[in-house]
């Protein structure tokens, strides 16, 4: 796949108008990547503000465990609004009796990738292109949540608080679609609230950092935008989490999926083959989608199989020219930075968290079904 260039502040402005309110404006402008290619986070929040309803029913569909099959996970099981809407581990958990071969991602700032994600969610963009899909299928898949879509629109049925928040925001009974669009509208509500580098308190080195994040050290080249991602998938060659391979539950789980996508000779691979998942085509074997580098001082560890416990290992890596593999993404060089110039940089991927938590104080939703105790500790 060719590399791409997001689109730029006009562009993205204009997705976001779209939804807001149906305003047309056309043409998404490409620029090349430059400093200006970081809008501020503002604006997504002026406009997740009007649904507000919307939002809590979304919240509670995430903290109730009943939209999973038996009862036992939720939503924030795995991604923790403690842990960055993350679940801190480097590789996720998964429905009980089995688990999962990729780490969690945070769903902080879901909303700006919703404007780009034409590649697909997830880390090799399997998940398809639109988040409204994500949800069925995590709520579906058997190895996330494992339930039946009916199933669940009668269990919303039979509580009187889905019944009204249902009349209340769609003005009808309860159906898996309005849950799943609830679901939307809450995770698009988890937006940066006070990143340094948006409110503009770089300090020093965050600000020697910037420098070489644009310039020598080429991070731009990739993520860049909002959401400091292109959007496409690209090879850093990661080191292999070979627990994948070692661990009899996460191998079922991968090749399961990648029996599920079609992936040719799906037997032979002993490496998370990436967006070759979706492309089959070879050179895109060990691609992944560029992630956001937004709130990673609450998301760690970092990669899609949480090989890399700190910011600084991630910057040793990249200082080496990335890790090694054929063909690697050509953007990637030693950079020979000094000790100092690792640091501004880590510095500079600090300043791009908020220093208020994004968060939501966790809800407890009743349920009369007591699932089987301990299971994660049993599983996983
Ligand atoms: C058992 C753990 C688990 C549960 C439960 C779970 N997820 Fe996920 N979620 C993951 C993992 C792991 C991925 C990444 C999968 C991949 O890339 O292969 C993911 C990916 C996503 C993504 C795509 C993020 C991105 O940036 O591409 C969204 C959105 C998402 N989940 C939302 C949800 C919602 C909403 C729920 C509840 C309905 C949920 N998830 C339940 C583990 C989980
Ligand atoms: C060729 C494109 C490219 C360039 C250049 C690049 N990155 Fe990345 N970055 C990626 C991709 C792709 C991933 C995900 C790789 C994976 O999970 O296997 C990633 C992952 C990361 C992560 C982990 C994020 C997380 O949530 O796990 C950090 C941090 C990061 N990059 C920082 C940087 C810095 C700092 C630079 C400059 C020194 C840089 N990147 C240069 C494409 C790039």
């Amino acid at each position: 796949m060719k590399k791409k260039h997001s689109p730029s502040f006009s562009g993205r402005l204009a997705v976001l108008l779209l939804v807001a309110g149906g305003l047309l404006v056309s043409g998404l402008v490409t620029a090349p990547a430059s400093a200006d290619n970081y809008p501020p986070i503002g604006p997504l929040a002026e406009h997740q503000a009007a649904k507000a309803s919307l939002v809590e029913m979304g919240k509670r569909l995430f903290f109730d465990q009943r939209i999973s099959g038996d009862g036992a996970i939720n939503c924030a099981t795995c991604h923790d609004p403690a842990k960055g809407f993350g679940d801190g581990v480097p590789l996720s958990k998964a429905y009980p009796g089995t688990k999962h071969f990729r780490n969690a991602p945070t769903l902080i700032n879901s909303a700006f990738k919703a404007g780009f994600a034409d590649v697909g969610w997830g880390w090799s963009g399997y998940m398809g292109a639109n988040m409204n899909d994500v949800m069925r299928d995590q709520i579906t898949e058997t190895m996330i949540m494992n339930m039946d879509m009916r199933i669940m629109h009668e269990r919303m049925k039979q509580d009187a608080v889905y019944v009204a928040m249902c009349q209340e925001n769609f003005g009808g009974e309860c159906s898996s679609g309005k849950a799943r669009k609830a679901l939307v509208a809450f995770v698009e509500s988890l937006v940066s609230i006070d990143a340094p580098f948006d409110t503009g308190n770089l300090s020093d080195q965050a600000r020697r950092g910037r420098e070489l994040f644009e310039g020598k050290a080429r991070c731009i080249e990739c993520h860049n935008g909002a959401y400091f991602s292109d959007g496409v998938p690209h090879n850093t060659g990661v080191p292999e989490n070979m627990e994948i391979f070692t661990d009899p539950m996460r191998h079922l789980t991968y090749r399961s999926i990648i029996h599920t996508h079609g992936v040719p000779k799906m037997g032979i691979w002993r490496r998370d083959v990436g967006y070759f998942e979706v492309s089959k085509n070879y050179g895109d074997v060990g691609k992944f989608v560029t992630p956001t580098l937004r709130e990673l001082n609450y998301t760690a560890p970092y990669m899609h199989n949480g090989m890399f416990a700190t910011l600084a290992e991630v910057v040793d890596f990249y200082d080496q020219g990335g890790g090694y593999d054929d063909p690697l993404a050509e953007e990637l060089q030693p950079l020979g930075l000094t000790a100092e110039e690792r640091g501004n940089l880590v510095e500079f991927l600090k300043s791009l968290s908020s220093v208020t938590p994004v968060t939501v104080e966790p809800l407890k939703v009743p349920q009369a079904y007591k699932p089987i105790e301990n299971w994660l500790e049993v599983t996983n």
